[in-house]
């Protein structure tokens, strides 16, 4: 089967710090990949080149088999990649609803100043989409008026919104308190699995990783020093003491 994401010789430094070490990489439909790695290690800068926002010094990415290496993020979201933030990416001033529909509305390059935004989206898409993500009630919320649990979801509602194929997730977690972290996941994944979307996660708890992963792969200065079953690399002594430090 042919890889849903696969990328070769990825190279970028920003002066003298390498952020993307020559990274060859595969993901493949169906997987829920958890990246682990100390900050700084390089895994925002590989999702940036991945999705668009930052072009490799060399290398090339391709997406469903399409070389996305010169496209812009735009681009690259309608093709199906989507992508959620470590700092959710909101329109603050819509509501949660509105959010949604205008995610819905930039996927099909509807979005025009003239029409109402309600009529340019299909309104059963936009609710089942709340629905999904267990935000039905607060569609009338403002967004920035949200909890961070709740920010982060919207974030996904959104980027899901676009019926990609694959999501990027960076640190979907962060910022929401410990003991709504699992809730948080699994709201998350059955909304993923339901849409039969790939995941690829960013996340530094080892509990998230171990039960929400099916592979692991984990980042020192740029690169990728172990990649396997969440077992394996979980339990390498290398990675044990340079990545999650115990
Ligand atoms: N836009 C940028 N300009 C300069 N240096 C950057 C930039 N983005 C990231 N870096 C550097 O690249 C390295 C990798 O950063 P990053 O990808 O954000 O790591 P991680 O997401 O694993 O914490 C770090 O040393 C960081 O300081
Ligand atoms: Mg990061």
């Amino acid at each position: 089967m042919q890889p849903l994401i696969k990328t070769t010789g990825i190279q970028l430094s920003f002066g003298g710090v390498i952020a993307a070490d020559n990274i060859d990489f595969e993901l493949h439909s169906g997987e829920r990949l958890a990246v682990i790695g100390q900050n700084g290690a390089g895994k925002t800068t590989f999702i940036n080149i991945c999705t668009g926002y930052l072009k490799p010094q060399a290398g090339k990415i391709y997406f469903d088999g399409t070389d996305i290496t010169a496209m812009t993020p735009r681009k690259i979201v309608r093709m199906g990649l989507g992508r959620s933030f470590q700092l959710p990416q909101l329109f603050t001033e819509h509501t949660v609803r509105e959010c949604i529909q205008i995610a819905a509305a930039r996927q099909n390059a509807r979005l025009t100043a003239f029409k109402p935004l309600a009529d340019t989206v299909d309104a059963h898409e936009v609710e089942s989409t709340l629905e999904l993500v267990g935000l039905r009630e607060d569609g009338d919320a403002l967004s920035s008026d949200l909890p961070e649990g709740k920010r982060k979801l919207l974030d996904v509602a959104m980027a899901l919104a676009l019926r990609p194929k694959l999501i990027i997730m960076d640190e979907p977690t962060s910022g929401v308190a410990s003991e709504d972290k699992h809730g948080l996941m699994q709201t998350v994944m059955n909304a993923l699995d339901e849409r039969k979307v790939t995941s690829w996660f960013v996340e530094h708890d080892v509990d998230i990783v171990a039960q929400y992963a099916t592979r692991v792969a984990a980042w020192i200065n740029g690169a990728i020093v172990a990649d396997g079953s969440p077992d394996e690399v979980l339990n390498d002594p290398r990675i044990k003491s340079e990545v999650l430090g115990n």
